[in-house]
Formats: C-alpha cells, sequence, structure tokens
C-alpha cells in the first residue's frame, strides 16, 4: 500500500478528508504522517483522534530551513512516503526537501492559479473583485504556487464576504483533493 505525508499548519479539515477517504479505502493508501509546524494547531488534534502520527517542529529551534527539512526528509525516508501532500502548509517548501522528493509533492491553493498567487488568495481575489473563484491542485517546485497544475475547479460567487467564499471553496477542495491523491498515486 501506498504511504502519504499531510503536511498543514492549521485547523486541518483537508487533513482530515484525506484521512478519512484512507480509512475508508476511497484512497487505497495509508497516511503515515502528519507533520506541522505550528505546535498546538488544532491539526494535531485532528491526527490524535484518527490515529495518524505527528511530527511536530517550530522553525525557531533550528538553525536554518535546510536543518529542519533535512529532519522531516530523514521521518519521510524512514516511513518510505510516496507522495507528500500539503493541505494548509503555510511555510515554502525548500531545496532540501524539494530535491529529496521532486516530482513527489503537490499542494492545494484557494485560487485558480496563476491568479492569486501566495499568502491571502482568497482576500485577493474578493478585493479585485472577481466573480469566478476555485481551487487548484498543482506539483510543487521552487516557483511559489507555480508548479504545473493537475486539477482545478471553479465556481461563481458574485458576493463579498470572504469567509463565505472559503466555506464555498474547502467543501470543493475536500472532493477534489480526494479525486486528485487518486489519480496522482493512479498515475504512478
Ligand atoms: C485551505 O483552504 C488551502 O487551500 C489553503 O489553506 C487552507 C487550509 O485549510 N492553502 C493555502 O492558502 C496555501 N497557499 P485546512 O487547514 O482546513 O485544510
Amino acid at each position: 500500500m501506498k504511504s502519504l505525508a499531510v503536511f498543514a499548519s492549521g485547523t486541518g479539515t483537508n487533513f482530515v478528508a484525506i484521512a478519512k477517504a484512507c480509512a475508508a479505502g476511497v484512497i487505497d493508501a495509508r497516511v503515515a504522517l502528519l507533520v506541522c509546524d505550528k505546535p498546538g494547531a488544532p491539526v494535531l488534534d485532528r491526527a490524535r483522534e484518527l490515529g495518524v502520527d505527528t511530527f511536530v517542529f517550530s522553525a525557531k529551534d533550528y538553525a536554518s530551513k535546510a536543518d529542519y527539512e533535512a529532519e522531516i526528509v530523514k521521518r519521510l525516508d524512514a516511513l518510505k512516503v510516496d507522495l507528500v501532500c500539503l493541505a494548509g502548509y503555510m511555510r515554502i517548501v525548500g531545496e532540501t526537501l524539494l530535491q529529496a522528493y521532486e516530482g513527489k509533492i503537490i499542494n492545494i491553493h484557494p485560487s485558480l492559479l496563476p491568479a492569486f498567487r501566495g499568502a491571502h488568495a482568497v482576500e485577493q481575489a474578493v478585493a479585485y473583485g472577481v466573480k469566478v473563484y476555485g481551487i487548484t491542485i498543482h506539483w510543487v517546485n521552487s516557483d511559489l504556487d507555480g508548479g504545473k497544475i493537475i486539477a482545478q475547479r471553479a465556481f461563481p460567487y458574485e458576493g463579498s464576504d470572504p469567509a463565505e467564499v472559503h466555506a464555498i471553496g474547502q467543501k470543493i477542495e475536500h472532493e477534489l483533493y480526494v479525486e486528485t491523491i487518486n489519480k496522482v498515486l493512479c498515475e504512478r
């Protein structure tokens, strides 16, 4: 069976969707590890409830990004992780992790890339007055939110409330991430 690692920094609704899909056999893989850079993040409670092992770190405890990423790579290697799924991991992936897991890292982003890269994508889109929002899942490379697109789903929204856009988008994210992980795993 294939092994996934999910990286998250916050609430963890995508992590829960992925872990539950694995547990139910909807994704033919197991979540071998949750990596979290925020001690105390709610996603850690979700991992405990679902019985998923975690690696939690604080970047400030390491001399550099290369140092904490080397520690992450060691743990991913030990678990023979096939695919890394970034799900609200709010750190830029560095060279150490990219080189070790090249072509094996995907990310979910709350906009129709290449529009609205980076943090606060929904807020940026609302400020711009866009009428069609969306979700993108893409390969991760050294270009922030710039890797090749694997899947996208759009939805219309005429209002101006970022919280509403987040709520609509997250339902789509959970379905799209599960579908896309299956697709990626089938193709390797
Ligand atoms: C998701 O909406 C994801 O698209 C976004 O963080 C949220 C995490 O939610 N990611 C980014 O903005 C990446 N730039 P979750 O913790 O409930 O899964």
